[in-house]
């Protein structure tokens, strides 16, 4: 599967987002950030997800955090050299002016890049490894796992994520954002995270939440969430 370059995930911000100033220099639109490519086709998930909603998904939901984004930044001179990762890790430190909207709009972005890398037409099953080691350990078994992320997953009240996190403890941990907010704010790493706005399922599942989180467990991409584990161990 092709990986989402580091290029397209930077972004332009100053080295230090509490001096940010707005200024009169940028004011190009159409960047600095830029919509990642799906790294594969629209249908590549189907049955599980379906075209149109993964087209809709990224073609326009994700391209519109984007745009959005772009929009709240520019003019804002020296917000023009950290990663998004870094923008929503250090969102204190942001222009309260912006604040909200980078809250929104690049948690937006952020979140639906990692959600691409987080799924493949070749995912589900299990993971290997001390990954699966690291489940069997905080959930009792890879059942346990999927037991308890369904539940949280069904339990969350409108739109947000579920993720499956890592913090400096080296714990594994759910838990829930609301709308676009990102485990990054608080410090803690996403390994794994499931979309549950309704525009993630809607077209396919309408109002059966369930049968989408089911259909998740099949393109899952256990390679992708080992890899930001090891990353983060
Ligand atoms: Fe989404």
């Amino acid at each position: 599967m092709a990986a989402i370059s580091t290029a397209a995930l930077t972004v332009r911000i100053p080295p230090s987002a509490a001096a940010a100033q707005p200024a009169s220099g940028n004011t190009d639109p159409t960047g600095p950030f830029v919509l990642p490519p799906l790294p594969y086709a629209y249908d590549a998930l189907e049955p599980y997800i379906d075209e149109q909603t993964m087209r809709i998904h990224h073609d326009k939901h994700h391209a519109a955090y984007v745009a959005n984004l772009n929009k709240a930044v520019t003019g804002w001179d020296g917000l023009d050299d950290k990663s998004i990762e870094d923008l929503i890790r250090s969102l204190a430190g942001v222009p309260e002016n912006i604040r909200t909207a980078v809250r929104n709009q690049g948690g937006g972005h952020l979140n639906h890049s990692l959600f691409w890398q987080m799924m493949s037409p070749h995912g589900g099953g299990e993971p290997q490894g001390d990954l699966a080691t690291a489940l069997e350990k905080k959930f009792d078994s890879f059942a346990g796992f999927k037991s308890a992320f369904t539940k949280a997953a069904s339990a969350l009240f409108g739109s947000g994520w579920v993720w499956l996190t890592i913090g400096d403890s080296k714990e594994l941990r759910l838990e829930p954002t609301a709308n676009q907010d990102s485990p990054l704010t608080a410090g803690r790493t996403p390994l794994l995270g499931i979309d549950l706005w309704e525009h993630a399922y809607y077209l396919k599942h309408q109002n059966r939440r369930a049968d989408y989180i089911a259909a998740f467990y099949h393109v899952i991409n256990w390679d992708d969430v080992q890899k930001r584990y090891h990353d983060a161990i």
